[in-house]
């Protein structure tokens, strides 16, 4: 069997894209920023390439003038580089479940003609590692006519399902370089009260899955007196690493992978990335798998730690727009509140603070006017803020403006119990 890379120089491996062409990327940490830059150089040569990727990090030229007259952006997550494109219509966003972007293209809906990723060298088999972003990097290199690597030592060889062979890489180019990382902010005296807030939710053996923000970890922050946590999520940081240093964090009660951190991507910092490095205790599953509802309410006492833009009085939780701006994705809000509302003692948990930076309530009346709904009034439960918790689940929707007003920044709770009468005739 041949375990040679097909290397080739940057421009040969870029030439591959042709007009017209639907090219995935590669997201996260593992988003292949030279095959992008030789791409976008090619600007002059190319027209109607479309680029379809989850959150990537650095710098999304193909989204920039003059590069966006031969590129049009059809995102499955809006990240902060690419936000101003679908503002200004350059770019596009498609609504949907993590869990079921892979659909997208195993049912051809959006097939693919190239790939682009980042991946390690090839081990002594011929396999290379996907590194930590394997979300729907398994569907696309499954279906795209080429795939195209950036092959790069610092990429970290993960256990799981992101392995590649050399045989499934059309085209190599070889990198030497770090991959994206961030470090942990250090989380306000607010972000600590919602943590503290949301660990008392957190019952020993209780299997969490965190979404992104600064919340999830300030959560993590607040576990250190917890026993026998697991780990079954879409992303992490290197929140957990403290308590899976002092083994609260030990996957000892979950039934899917017991033992194992289960996760589809992770970001953080270097340090993150050498305790990825090689660790079998870290086991990397597609989206499908992750955020399959399935698979997530098999573990017990799933805990969902996901956040908000803005929650109306009746629970409709908006997480992913500003108004009609589209901020976010959907992502696996839904995935993992709904998984962890159907397993065995879980708790679908919905944190944030009461009010934004300027001072604007998050619980509100009703959602801004082009507003998505993230998570349904049906599918809510648990809303945490530094004012405390309550859960929405079986109240009706007095109840509900009740309990959602009891957390809400006290500045509010007046012009909120007014508007709670306006609506329901009674309070
Ligand atoms: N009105 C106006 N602006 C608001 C607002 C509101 N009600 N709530 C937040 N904002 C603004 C903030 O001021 C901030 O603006 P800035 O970027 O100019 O500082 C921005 O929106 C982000 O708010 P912040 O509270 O810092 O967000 P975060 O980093 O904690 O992330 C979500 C919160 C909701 C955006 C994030 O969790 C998300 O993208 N969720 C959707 C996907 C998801 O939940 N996936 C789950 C698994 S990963």
């Amino acid at each position: 069997m041949n375990y040679q890379l097909n290397t080739v120089s940057l421009e040969e491996a870029v030439s591959t894209v042709k007009s017209g062409d639907r090219v995935f990327i590669q997201g996260a940490a593992m988003t292949p920023y030279k095959l992008i830059t030789g791409l976008v150089s090619r600007y002059e040569s190319l027209s109607d390439v479309e680029i379809i990727h989850l959150h990537t990090e650095g710098r999304a030229a193909y989204t920039e003038k003059p590069y966006s007259q031969a590129f049009k952006m059809n995102s499955v997550f809006v990240g902060s580089n690419v936000r101003q494109s679908v503002k200004e219509g350059h770019g596009d966003y498609i609504p949907i479940f993590l869990s079921e972007i892979h659909l997208l293209f195993r049912r051809s809906i959006l097939p693919l003609d190239v790939a682009f990723i980042q991946v390690s060298p090839p081990d002594s088999h011929g396999y290379c590692s996907l590194g930590t972003s394997i979300d729907i990097t398994i569907p696309a290199i499954q279906t795209a006519k080429l795939v195209i690597a950036q092959v790069n030592p610092r990429v970290p060889r993960t256990h799981g399902d992101g392995f590649i062979h050399v045989s499934e890489l059309d085209f190599a180019i070889e990198e030497d370089a770090p991959i994206y990382g961030h470090e942990l902010p250090v989380a306000s005296e607010i972000e600590n009260k919602i943590g503290a807030n949301i660990a008392s939710l957190v019952e020993n053996g209780a299997t969490l899955q965190m979404g992104i923000g600064a919340i999830p970890n300030a959560a993590l922050e607040n576990l250190g007196s917890h026993k026998n946590l697991g780990i079954h999520t879409e992303m992490f940081s290197d929140g957990i690493l403290p308590l899976v240093e002092s083994g609260v964090i030990n996957g000892s009660q979950k039934e899917v992978k017991t033992g194992k951190i289960v996760t589809c991507f992770a970001v953080g910092s270097q340090k993150l990335y050498d305790f990825m490095d090689n660790n079998p205790l870290v086991h990397m599953k597609e989206a499908a798998y992750t955020n399959d509802t399935a698979i997530i309410r098999r573990n017990p006492k799933v805990t969902a730690i996901n956040s908000a833009i803005e929650i109306d009085l009746t629970g409709q939780v908006c997480a992913d727009t500003i108004g009609q701006m589209q901020f976010s994705g959907v992502g696996g809000q839904m995935d993992f509140i709904r998984g962890a509302s159907l397993s065995e003692g879980g708790k679908a948990i919905i944190a944030m603070p009461s009010v934004t930076k300027k001072g604007i309530s998050k619980i509100t009346p009703f959602l801004k006017e082009g507003a998505g709904v993230t998570t349904t009034r049906a599918h809510v439960h648990y809303i945490v803020t530094e004012y405390g918790v309550v859960n929405l689940y079986g109240k009706n929707l007095k109840q509900r403006a009740k309990a959602l007003i009891s957390i809400a920044h006290p500045d509010h709770r007046e012009s909120l119990e007014k508007a709670a009468f306006k609506r329901f005739n009674s309070y």
